[in-house]
């Protein structure tokens, strides 16, 4: 089993050096993928926490347009998010695996999030959360 595990490894290192691209599908060593998991997820993560200061100052901008411009980033961001999580789900993960992480500081560097203002919640469905501050709330939904 090692044998053939290393076997294994080794084609998969001749296609990186090769540039081929590795699917989510191909072979990869278990510590490899949970590598990659671990980092789109925390990427995913920092798209999400990253757009809660934004959304804190929509309320607080100073007309329509300024808003509007602020709404848009922060859309931006939750789209970053939501697309890097579903990169990391065709990896194996599921969405409600990483939001755990993320709100248990599991191995993310985030523990800070448990004891901060910004808190996301599960608001029901699959994929379905809500980012929530002192005076805004903005939901988040997968696409399909
Ligand atoms: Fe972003």
């Amino acid at each position: 089993m090692e044998q053939k595990d290393s076997a294994a490894e080794g084609r998969f290192h001749r296609r990186i050096e090769a540039g081929e691209k590795i699917e989510p599908k191909d072979w990869m060593s278990d510590k490899y993928r949970r590598q990659l998991i671990r980092l789109i997820s925390q990427h995913a993560h920092s798209e999400i926490v990253g757009m809660l200061p934004e959304g804190n100052w929509i309320t607080r901008a100073p007309s329509l347009r300024r808003k509007l411009g602020l709404l848009a980033k922060v859309q931006d961001e939750a789209g970053h998010g939501l697309y890097l999580y579903c990169a990391a789900e065709t990896l194996g993960v599921s969405r409600e695996e990483m939001t755990e992480q993320l709100l248990s500081g599991a191995g993310s560097g985030a523990g800070e999030l448990r004891t901060g203002k910004p808190q996301i919640h599960k608001t029901g469905g699959r994929g379905r959360y809500a980012a929530s501050l002192p005076d805004v709330q903005i939901k988040a939904a997968e696409g399909g």
